[in-house]
């Protein structure tokens, strides 16, 4: 898709922080700090908006940036940042929950990111549990590809095809910001929501 605007149309910090005007449809991008939700959302809308660090935690607000006036794409805060302090992690897990709670309805996809290079952590297995719970099919974005060798990549995805068979999935896309590899299937799944 070709991205002719982007705003960021609306930060939400605090509690009680208002969604934005909910006639747009929204894509939201989960997934454990550090995974690269805010990498692949800068990859495919081809310009550096969202905040990326080598440190884990750096995105804590729900960021939503509206493109073409049509949709928003939505970075949320990572989880399972075992370093991050208690009151950290309790706070991201309230911002989530109340992401999942209040505005879930008007999601057309969850993108939920893995990092293609490890096995499912207990944190990802939790979200992916609680999802089916809420009656959430995501779209499995394994993330940074370029980091294995063809054939590393080649036993990771059996692994991920294999593990992810417990839950109700409805896609797996391997995926590298850093190489533009993987982002047309997500502008797919996204073209094919929004021309619903
Ligand atoms: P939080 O905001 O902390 O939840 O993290 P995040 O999921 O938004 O991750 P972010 O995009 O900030 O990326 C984390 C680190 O991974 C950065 O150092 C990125 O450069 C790196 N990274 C992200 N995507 C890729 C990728 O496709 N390939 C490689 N090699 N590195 C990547
Ligand atoms: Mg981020």
């Amino acid at each position: 898709m070709e991205v002719k605007s982007v705003e960021l149309a609306k930060v939400i910090a605090k509690p009680n922080d208002k969604f934005p005007d909910p006639l747009r449809g929204e894509f939201a991008f989960v997934g454990r700090s550090n995974v690269g939700k805010s990498s692949l959302l800068n990859a495919l809308i081809g310009k550096k908006v969202a905040f990326v660090s080598k440190n884990p935690g750096k995105t804590r607000t729900i960021n939503y940036y509206l493109i073409n006036s049509k949709f928003y794409l939505v970075d949320l805060p990572g989880y399972g940042y075992a370093r991050a302090s208690k009151k950290d992690r309790e706070e991201w897990r309230k911002v989530i929950e109340r992401y999942f709670s209040e505005r879930s309805w008007n999601m057309k996809t969850l993108f939920a990111l893995i990092d293609s290079r490890h096995e499912l952590m207990e944190s990802d297995a939790q979200l992916l549990e609680w999802l089916e719970v809420l009656g959430i099919s995501p779209v499995v974005v394994l993330t940074k590809i370029d980091k294995l060798s063809s054939s590393e990549l080649n036993k990771q995805l059996k692994y991920f095809e294999q593990v992810l068979s417990n839950y109700k999935i409805r896609e797996i896309i391997p995926c590298s910001s850093l190489k533009k590899e993987g982002l047309d299937r997500i502008w797919n799944v996204i073209i094919e929501e929004i021309s619903k």
